[in-house]
């Protein structure tokens, strides 16, 4: 395995897989979800991040990394468009003290035309976003982005092949410090071609590890797989990059109701308040209901967790402590998982929760805030089972 630090972000290209189909800019109801939700999400991520402070102006960038057409065959637009209209949106909230700069790479020199034609266009109504468009690969170009980004700045990177990826791409991202990561994991496609000996050096590339091997014969395989990269993503991010708490976020995203999802998206952040901001985004694209949770977790396992975290007679506020829940459990809630839990131990007596504003009467049992004050009855005896 290559080392993913520095500035060397590979010559070849890290994308393996078919990406010339006569379909794909055919508009599915899964990309419509995708669009939604990273809408959703950067609209978010900017109120978090964006906001003015004492009338300074706040920039932030998008690094649509694989941008694609900007527009599919029935005229809805790409995400090059729809981070551009969300740009638009957040700086006029911010009265003028917010400015995103997009920055969108494509390969292909018809979807790079394409792609040029639909900015200009957009650039009419979406007047206050910068964009630089680059012809190439992103691993050509990735350099060159980022020297064109402020040290300081935040930048979430898109990376939307239509084919899977090395995951060293991923990685190499995380390596400056202000990127987060939204990826498109083809989960079915690797199912399908898991046990095809062609492809074994091609998966090694995907994982990074020989671990998939050990999961040919399992069921439930696909969730598997995504859980596997997830921890990949974990395990070398702190393996070689020094990086101990990365949150990653598997979303499966439903195909067209047939059984089968045909890839997941996967949030990659160091900060609980952007994984939490990732699950709003979720939810109010309406992708989450309940049978698409695709890793479910054991019971009382965010309860244990809790209770495991407050040891010792550490007092956590709410959302910290599900940051570290979340680093076990990727797909714990924060609306149900970790405030219920939080909840069900209140009332059990085994934790005990103080609101952060002294001043707050708050009634035992309900549902924690994200500042509120965690910690065991009792200063941290252990558990009685
Ligand atoms: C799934 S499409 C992008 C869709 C777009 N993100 C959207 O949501 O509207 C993937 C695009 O990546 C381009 N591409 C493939 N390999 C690339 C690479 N190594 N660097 C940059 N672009 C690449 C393809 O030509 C294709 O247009």
């Amino acid at each position: 395995m290559t080392s993913i630090r520095g500035a060397d972000y590979g010559r070849r290209s890290d994308v393996i897989g078919p990406d010339k189909q006569p379909d794909l800019w055919e508009y599915k109801e899964h990309t419509g979800l995708k669009h939604a939700i990273l809408s959703n999400y950067l609209k978010r991520w900017i109120s978090i991040l964006g906001r003015p402070r004492a009338g300074k102006p706040k920039t932030m960038h998008f690094v649509d990394s694989y941008a694609g057409r900007a527009r599919y065959k029935s005229g809805e637009l790409g995400s090059p468009i729809l981070s551009m209209e969300v740009g638009e949106e957040l700086h006029r909230h911010f009265n003028g003290a917010f400015f995103l700069e997009c920055h969108n790479v494509e390969r292909d020199a018809f979807n790079f035309a394409s792609l040029r034609w639909e900015v200009e266009v957009a650039k009419q109504d979406f007047p206050s976003v910068g964009v630089r468009n680059y012809q190439g690969s992103f691993e050509d170009r990735a350099g060159e982005i980022f020297s064109n980004i402020g040290a300081g700045e935040p930048a979430l990177v898109f990376l939307d092949p239509f084919g899977y990826q090395s995951i060293d791409m991923p990685l190499k991202m995380l390596d400056r410090r202000r990127n987060e990561v939204f990826i498109t994991f083809m989960s079915s496609f690797v199912n399908r071609f898991l046990t095809d000996p062609s492809k074994a050096a091609v998966m090694d590339r995907i994982f990074g590890t020989p671990r998939w091997r050990e999961l040919r014969g399992v069921p439930n395989r696909q969730e598997r797989l995504v859980r596997l990269y997830c921890e990949q993503i974990q395990i070398m991010a702190r393996e070689k990059l020094g990086v101990d708490e990365v949150l990653v976020y598997p979303i499966d995203v439903d195909f067209e109701g047939r059984d089968a999802d045909i890839y997941h998206l996967v949030h990659v952040s160091q900060h609980e308040a952007a994984r939490k901001a990732m699950e709003e985004a979720v939810w109010s694209a309406n992708v989450l209901k309940d049978a698409q949770l695709s890793l479910p977790l054991p019971d009382a396992a965010v309860e244990d967790l809790i209770l495991e975290e407050l040891g010792g007679g550490r007092t956590l506020q709410a959302l910290p402590l599900a940051k570290k829940v979340w680093l076990r459990h990727f797909t714990a809630t924060w609306r149900d998982d970790v405030r219920g839990a939080v909840k069900a131990l209140e009332q059990r007596g085994e934790v005990i929760v103080t609101p952060n504003d002294p001043s707050k009467k708050r009634k035992v049992g309900s549902l924690a805030k994200e500042k509120d004050w965690v910690e065991l009855r009792g200063g941290g005896q252990p558990r009685l089972v």
